[in-house]
């Protein structure tokens, strides 16, 4: 069994689609083990996405990861990590396959409505940003 951090993130939380997400979650057979509403603050969010520093996209990532609360969770399945990935899609909703997360429900690249680790070591450093140790 693999663990996973999901985040659903602020454009969708601001349109009434939580539950619609954590449903496409369930269905694919993750188990939710740790699950929160939260408001990352400025210096969360730079931590978070830390990866990205020096990028022209960050500073309207930290803007939009900031601008209102978002869920996070921690996902179990056997390959949580790629099964997740799978399931959310590609970061632009316009290349991600159909029934993916972002594919039905992202606004575009940018604002795409959910986050998945993308390495076991990236998961673990990121559900200990979240969730402490
Ligand atoms: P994530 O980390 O959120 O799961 O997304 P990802 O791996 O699919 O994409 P990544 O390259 O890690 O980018 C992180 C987030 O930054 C925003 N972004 N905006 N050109 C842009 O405007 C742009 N590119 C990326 C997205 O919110 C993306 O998910
Ligand atoms: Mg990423």
């Amino acid at each position: 069994m693999e663990t996973t951090l999901a985040l659903i993130k602020p454009d969708a939380v601001q349109r009434n689609i939580v539950g619609q997400i954590i449903t496409m979650i369930e269905n694919d057979g993750f188990l939710i083990k740790k699950m929160k509403l939260m408001k990352m603050s400025d210096e969360l969010a730079k931590k978070f996405y830390s990866v990205h520093e020096g990028k022209e996209f960050f500073s309207k990532l930290i803007k939009y990861m900031t601008s209102s609360d978002i869920v996070a969770l921690v996902l179990v399945k056997e390959d949580a990590i790629s099964s997740y990935r799978k399931l959310i899609g590609a970061t632009d909703p316009e290349t991600a396959e159909e029934n993916t997360i972002r594919k039905l429900f992202a606004i575009d690249k940018s604002f795409n409505s959910v986050h998945g680790s993308d390495s076991i070591e990236n998961a673990q450093s990121e559900i200990s940003i979240i969730f402490g140790s």
